[in-house]
């Protein structure tokens, strides 16, 4: 164990329980600390049931928000670790604020919407270790001398806000010289969970502020104030103030706005609204410390004698790298790929969540499996995965079966706790790893995890006998338009796909059951085809998505998904009709098959329903349905988020298919297949991008000219590379030792 500090605790009010509206006051403690040597090293871990803001010697620890973040703290006790030792002095003090965070706060979802999951009470543990040059260790943990106070912050909570009185500011509380002899004592607790529960190391990238916006005043009526961040965030709004003390400022937010007011009914119970009591002397600063908001407009209510001096908006998320981006001669292109960049962004918070605003925001596990290569593509998530990854084996119930959503909120419903096995959700667990590790080439994620889906393989096994799932409690293709995908064939697929990425695995590994799992996907299979596909090859409910996947997951073959795809299509419109499920494999389907020309025309379609429609309704991030918003319905109501990633699961078509950047089962990009699929249609003249590898940038990049295009990449000497350019009639290729030119002719 890396440290065993004891617990403390402050009571700041009467516990509350998981229904009452809002929780107590922010405790705040402090301890102050000299030394007595030189320090070679100084590292402070910190652990809380309950979310933290750190600050030493008068100054922010970390930029990092909502820290240690969220797992499942009956399983394991998220720690984090900072290294101080830059920032100690002669004399000393560190302090802390803890809020209800996710342990403590809110969290579920409308029908099961409750505060105290997991505790009624903030805990918090610390310690500062200080590694002397002459070898002594110095250790100051938490316990009763650290001191405590209630303070500014009332009360907060991740999806109803922050409420702050600035008239109960305790000033710079972690500076070594504050008075805090009218503070208590920290009360020790004995730790509500077992004590043998592990205190885990969080190394995942933490939540920091990675955007500013000026947002935009749209109007003023009276004391009312309408702004506009023109783009969908998940953040805060920051505020520099001025004005009389009891003057205050409301601050509620909102993804739309609907006949010019704002639009907050698909925030559900989700408050969103920070309130900032002023405490009358100078410019006085607001920014909420432990909540975020999925939100484009503010409107902030003065109420009494205070203007308004500066405003920010801030977009917070974790804090991973960029590793791709791709660009096309088409803005609407460019702006979908922007959109779901910002969905990314916007839901990439502790744990990847369906959404950012409304009383939800949960580690869906369907929607990360969906989006997850399409994020690993834009920004390096190798930890972040692994962490999530490490949420969906903690959420696995005994009998195998993975949960909807990870962590499992304590109050939840069957939704959550995944009884029924949702196709497509449960498949987190094969989807995750196997992406995973061809684009970082890590066994051990497939180590880590190959456990968890030969259980959960284990678990159909005996419910599905005969290879046939029933789709009993599934979601089936969520979300979908028109006739629903049958939802036992689309369990079925998904449990055939479960199979055959399991032997995948295995293979990779070196792992000897890889051969039983090829012959359950073939027995799968074999069921599918006998009771899903009839003599005419269709299968029954006869969807886009069934086709896709069937194609996709190496049931049907590619004669059979191009005839059944063509002709849905046309009796389909033209227009794509994919749920949740289906939507990834759309785009890379109509490709494999021959009919980019199909792909690109839907990608550049402007008309409901598509990606086009809500770029051209104003769209800043995906939606969750193609038609949250209609010009003839107006905007849907109900279940209605306008930034859900799902439907941005269309990156990964645009990195390996238009640009053609195809990493291989070598994995960590060892090896990529160049597979570009061009425009010929004229929609888009030109595409590029790049994705920074291990090895090194690979760009690539092509231009039409008629019926012929030039494809350029350049990378890497160490990636090995074959091309695939079997769509082409003819294809020269000219290397200059560094960049290689190929002239393709359609
Ligand atoms: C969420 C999802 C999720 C779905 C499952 C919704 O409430 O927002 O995105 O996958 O439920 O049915």
């Amino acid at each position: 164990m890396l440290f065993d500090s004891k617990w403390i605790t402050y009571k700041t009010g009467e516990y509350k329980s998981a229904d009452d509206k809002y929780g107590n006051p922010s405790p705040y403690f402090r301890r102050e600390f000299s030394l007595s040597g030189e320090v070679r090293r100084a590292t402070l871990f910190a652990s809380a049931l309950g979310v933290f803001k750190l600050y030493i010697n008068g100054e922010e620890v970390d930029s990092d928000y909502l820290s240690p973040g969220w797992v499942d703290y009956r399983k394991k006790l998220p720690f984090v670790r900072y290294d101080i030792t830059d920032r100690l002095e002669a004399c000393n003090a560190i302090g802390a604020i803890l809020s209800d965070g996710f342990a403590v706060g809110h969290l579920g979802s409308t029908y099961a919407f409750k505060r105290c999951g997991y505790s009624d009470r903030i805990e918090f543990t610390a310690l500062v270790r200080i590694e002397y040059r002459d070898g002594r260790v110095e250790e100051i943990p938490t316990d009763s001398t650290w001191r405590a106070s209630d303070g500014a912050i009332r009360r907060s909570d991740i999806y109803m806000g922050e409420y702050v009185d600035a008239r109960l500011d305790l000033g710079n509380f972690s500076s070594p010289d504050y008075d805090d002899s009218a503070w208590d004592h920290a009360e020790e607790t004995v730790f509500k969970f077992s004590r043998n529960l592990l205190l885990w190391e969080n190394t995942a990238p933490r939540i920091r502020v990675k955007h500013i916006f000026t947002p935009k005043l749209l109007r003023r009526r009276g004391e009312s104030y309408l702004y506009d961040v023109l783009q969908n965030i998940a953040g805060v709004l920051s505020l520099s103030l001025r004005g009389a003390a009891g003057a205050s400022v409301i601050v509620r937010h909102g993804e739309l706005l609907d006949s010019g007011e704002l639009y907050t009914e698909n925030l559900r119970k989700a408050e969103a609204t920070d309130t900032f009591i002023l405490r009358g002397e100078g410019i006085e600063h607001f920014r909420p410390l432990f909540t975020y908001h999925g939100f484009r407009y503010a409107e902030i209510t003065v109420v009494g004698d205070a203007e308004i001096i500066d405003i920010t908006a801030e977009a917070m998320y974790a804090d991973l790298d960029k590793s791709g981006e791709f660009s096309s001669s088409d803005p609407l292109v460019n702006k979908i790929y922007r959109n779901a960049l910002w969905s990314q962004r916007d839901n990439f918070q502790t744990v990847p969540t369906d959404c950012p605003q409304r009383d939800e925001r949960l580690g869906w596990t369907g929607d990360a499996q969906i989006f997850a290569k399409s994020a690993m593509w834009n920004m390096n998530c190798k930890s972040y995965l692994e962490k999530y990854l490490a949420d969906v084996r903690d959420a696995q119930l005994g009998n195998g079966v993975i949960p909807a959503v990870a962590p499992v909120p304590p109050v939840g419903s069957y939704a959550y706790t995944g009884r029924e096995a949702a196709a497509g959700w449960c498949e987190a667990i094969a989807e995750i790893p196997y992406a995973h590790y061809v684009m970082y080439g890590d066994k051990r994620v497939i180590k880590d995890n190959i456990y968890a889906l030969k259980r959960l393989l284990d678990y159909y096994a005996v419910e599905s006998p005969d290879g046939i799932r029933s789709g009993r409690g599934a979601y089936g293709d969520w979300l979908s338009l028109g006739t629903p995908s049958d939802i036992s064939a689309v369990s079925t697929l998904y449990y055939a796909r479960a199979a055959s990425l399991c032997e995948r695995m295995c293979r990779i590994i070196g792992d000897s059951d890889a051969e039983e799992y090829a012959s359950l996907f073939e027995r799968i299979s074999r069921a599918f085809r006998e009771r899903f596909i009839d003599a005419d090859g269709r299968i029954l409910s006869d969807t886009q998505s069934l086709y896709c996947m069937a194609y996709k997951f190496g049931i049907i073959d590619l004669e059979a998904a191009k005839k059944n795809l063509e002709r849905k299509l046309i009796e389909d419109g033209g227009k794509l009709t994919t749920g949740f499920l289906g939507i990834r494999f759309l785009l890379p389907t109509l490709c494999d098959v021959g009919r980019s020309d199909i792909a690109y025309s839907l990608l550049a379609s402007r008309e409901y329903p598509g990606w086009g429609y809500s770029v051209m309704n104003g769209a800043t991030t995906i939606w969750e349905h193609w038609d949250s918003y209609t010009e003839s319905g107006g905007i849907r109501a109900g279940m209605n988020s306008f930034n859900h990633y799902s439907f941005g699961s269309l990156t990964e078509w645009m990195f390996e298919y238009c640009l053609g950047i195809r990493p291989t089962e070598d994995g960590g990009f060892s090896r990529v297949t160049l597979y570009p699929c061009i425009d010929f249609t004229g929609k888009m003249s030109s595409a590029s991008g790049y994705y920074d590898t291990a090895f090194g940038r690979i760009t690539a990049s092509w231009q039409t000219d008629g019926d012929c295009a030039t494809y350029e990449v350049d990378m890497p000497e160490e990636i090995k590379w074959e091309t695939d350019f079997s769509a082409y009639s003819q294809v020269e290729y000219i290397s200059d030792g560094k960049k290689m030119t190929f002239k393709i002719k359609k």
